[in-house]
């Protein structure tokens, strides 16, 4: 599995250097992001007139290491408070930003600078947009630290060690118990066709082993959603087509994460103690019969990873 981001921090030989360092992170490139030239060069960039930022573009497998750990990461790297200056490198080129492809990715974006303005008395300067575009730098400038160790830094080699032994404990730990559920409900499912009966086992499986705030099933019966088989507190019984984000993810056909349940508009609160959400649509042959939706007390605790996982888990259920 894989996930991108476009993350600018400064000089991109150190900033490169350093992502390229952790688990989970499986490429890298530097380049230049959001200018406004065609085909840059890099003495082009370096005049300073061209609006490109060196950038590095970063490949990471989400069920080793989450966006979120990756952008904790990366404010390491960075002054974030610092406009356009990181070290003694000055200009708009080593500003810093973070630039995403997949606009889901934006709220987990959002959720870790609050998290890190939190930290600061000045306003971070980091900006956060959609990446407009991006060339991949001349080829003697990838691995640039790895050629030439002793090249310019900006960063202080300790930094580095500390990526290498850097570890996103959390999606590990929960990939793995992602994985013995799997194999858990593979067993206990098998040979068995009831369908209600499954739902009943998996909610109860997941809540058990997360300790989620609400895990459950809603099944399409008479052109709604009514509620299934469910762990947790008491919650609302008919759900309509499109709405909250169980009823949109059976109109879009599709796993809505949800990473701040106030900003889905027109979410359904059975509980105000609800802060996250993601609904994984189940589906016989091409028709969806149900909704597994989970629900958090905590912001932004369902990502990719736990996507791909429950994604496994309803396509376990007959
Ligand atoms: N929040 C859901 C409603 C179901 S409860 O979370 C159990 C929604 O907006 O569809």
């Amino acid at each position: 599995m894989e996930q991108h981001i476009y993350l600018a921090a400064g000089c991109f030989w150190g900033a490169e250097h350093f992502f390229k360092q952790m688990d989970g992170v499986l490429s890298t490139e530097v380049g230049f992001a959001n200018g406004h030239t065609d085909n840059p060069t890099y003495q082009q960039v370096y005049t300073d007139t061209t609006g490109y930022a060196e950038t590095v573009h970063i490949c990471f497998d989400p069920l080793r290491i989450s966006l979120l750990f990756l952008l904790q990461m990366y404010f390491k790297a960075i002054d974030p408070t610092s406009l356009n200056q990181q070290g003694e490198d000055r200009g708009t080129r080593y500003r810093t930003g973070i630039y995403y492809t997949n606009p889901d990715d934006l709220p987990f974006i959002r959720h870790a600078m609050a998290l890190e303005a939190a930290r600061h008395s000045k306003p971070l300067q980091v900006e956060v947009e959609p990446l407009a575009v991006f060339y991949r730098a001349e080829d003697y400038h990838q691995n640039y630290l790895d050629v030439n160790p002793d090249g310019y830094c900006h960063l202080p080699v300790a930094l580095f060690d500390y990526a290498r032994e850097a570890r996103d404990l959390e999606t590990l730990q929960k990939a793995e118990k992602y994985r013995l559920v799997l194999n858990q409900l593979r067993a206990l499912l098998e040979g068995e066709t009831d369908p209600t009966a499954c739902m009943a086992n998996a909610a109860a499986l997941l809540h058990d082993t997360f300790r989620f705030w609400w895990t459950g099933f809603y099944r399409v019966v008479e052109g709604e959603l009514l509620l299934g088989p469910f762990q947790g507190p008491v919650a609302c019984m008919h759900i309509a087509f499109g709405k909250g984000v169980c009823g949109s993810a059976w109109k879009e056909a599709r796993t809505l994460l949800v990473p701040d349940v106030e900003q889905f508009p027109g979410h359904i609160a059975c509980s105000a103690a609800s802060r996250s959400e993601i609904v994984v649509p189940l589906r016989r042959g091409t028709d969806i019969v149900a909704v597994l939706d989970i629900d958090s007390q905590h912001l932004a605790h369902f990502d990719h990873a736990d996507r791909h996982f429950l994604e496994e888990v309803a396509a376990l259920l007959p």
